[in-house]
């Protein structure tokens, strides 16, 4: 993935993490993916009162890019931390990674770029933090 598309994508999601709904952790996350168009759907959690029913922001944009007809994703980019406090690494949870197993592109890896700021980055295959994914 170019150097420029992962700062757009940090870029994106720390603008999503903005809409973050998290009265209960008080921990805000944003992400941003990108398609193999060159399009870009962003997420952020959201939480409930119900605990359990909490969504994770890389969940949300997924969701949003595969119900407007997507199938494959690239890349996606985390920015995530306390509301009072630095920015974290927030690397996707166990639940996440197995719904972007699902949607590979051609190439057949995604890109995670966890981001505290766009210089301070770590980046990841999808296969390196699910090693042998579940798939049918
Ligand atoms: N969360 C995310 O949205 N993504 C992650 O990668 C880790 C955790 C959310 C879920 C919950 O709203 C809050 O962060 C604390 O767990």
């Amino acid at each position: 993935m170019k150097e420029e598309v992962i700062k757009l994508l940090i870029t994106e999601a720390d603008k999503a993490r903005k809409y973050a709904y998290a009265p209960y952790s008080n921990f805000l996350v944003g992400a941003a993916l990108v398609v193999p168009s060159g399009r870009i759907f962003t997420g952020c959690n959201v939480e409930n009162s119900s605990y359990g029913l909490t969504n994770c922001a890389e969940r949300t944009a997924v969701f949003k890019a595969i119900s407007e007809g997507q199938r494959h994703i690239d890349a996606i980019a985390i920015v995530g931390g306390p509301l009072a406090g630095e920015m974290e690494y927030a690397y996707p949870c166990g639940a996440c990674r197995q719904v972007l197993a699902e949607f590979l592109p051609e190439s057949g890896d995604i890109d995670i770029i966890v981001a505290k700021s766009l210089e301070d980055y770590k980046k990841f295959k999808l296969s390196e933090l699910l090693p042998k994914s579940f798939s049918l």
